[in-house]
């Protein structure tokens, strides 16, 4: 069954002012725009209240700590009113669960949906290795993924790659966020795996993030409408 995958840009910037003019810009093409984490360290909150009068915000901060210290920045963040919000599924499940529990305590109907991260995708099999984890991404991927679903997490972020085995191994349930999705013909910038939106669309990928290709274009909005056509098609 097809799925509707939407776009959600990345506004890596260093400052409030250039994400504000690329979400501008991006807001007709985007069903969300993410405030990572370089942003909202220089800006802050302001950060998430300002982009989210363009579009809603996925708040990429990652959290990873013991479960009191989780659920309390959860806490915090969730008047600043994201709609996604980033957790490491690597802190166990009982962090994933004070992750949402905070978020449905703090935000009643309208509460920030819990995204996990399983393995960042800047580690290959030789630095999982190194850090204990024997066995390879994909493996590991699959087995964080089952914990933070378990646990109560909304979705979860991963590499083009997994989009297939977590639909085969998760089903239809989780919402999957995929970056290091670039359109045909364009740069990989660093990203060492890339796949277009469109098949990340027939995956059954809910969104793409996407950055460079839209931000660093000549002309962002019309670089973001192409993607979303691409993604409707
Ligand atoms: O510019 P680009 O399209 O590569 O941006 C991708 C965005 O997705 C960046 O904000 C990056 O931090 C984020 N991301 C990623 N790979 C992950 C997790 C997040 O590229 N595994």
């Amino acid at each position: 069954m097809a799925r509707r995958c939407g776009l959600c840009v990345a506004l890596d910037a260093p400052d409030l002012a250039t994400a504000e003019a690329w979400a501008a810009a991006a807001a007709p093409s985007a069903g969300l725009l993410k405030v990572g984490l370089e942003l909202f360290s220089a800006e802050g909150g302001e950060a998430v209240r300002r982009i989210a009068r363009h579009r809603p915000v996925f708040l990429d901060v990652k959290l990873h700590d013991i479960p009191n210290t989780v659920a309390g920045a959860v806490r915090a963040l969730a008047p600043l009113g994201p709609a996604w919000i980033t957790i490491h599924a690597a802190g166990g499940a009982a962090m994933v669960a004070a992750a949402r529990d905070a978020a449905e305590k703090a935000g009643g109907a309208a509460r920030p949906r819990i995204l996990a991260v399983t393995v960042l995708t800047s580690l290959d099999a030789a630095a999982l290795a190194e850090t204990g984890v024997a066995g390879g991404p994909v493996q590991q991927v699959l087995r964080l993924a089952r914990l933070a679903v378990g646990a109560g997490a909304d979705g979860l972020v991963c590499s083009p790659r997994e989009v297939a085995p977590i639909r085969d191994a998760l089903g239809e349930g989780p919402a999957l966020v995929v970056p290091g999705v670039r359109p045909a013909g364009s740069a990989a910038d660093d990203q060492a795996r890339t796949a277009t939106p469109e098949e990340m669309a027939a995956a059954g990928a809910d969104w793409v993030v996407v950055g460079r290709p839209i931000t660093r274009a000549a002309d962002p909005a019309a670089a973001a409408r192409a993607i979303a056509g691409a993604l409707a098609a």
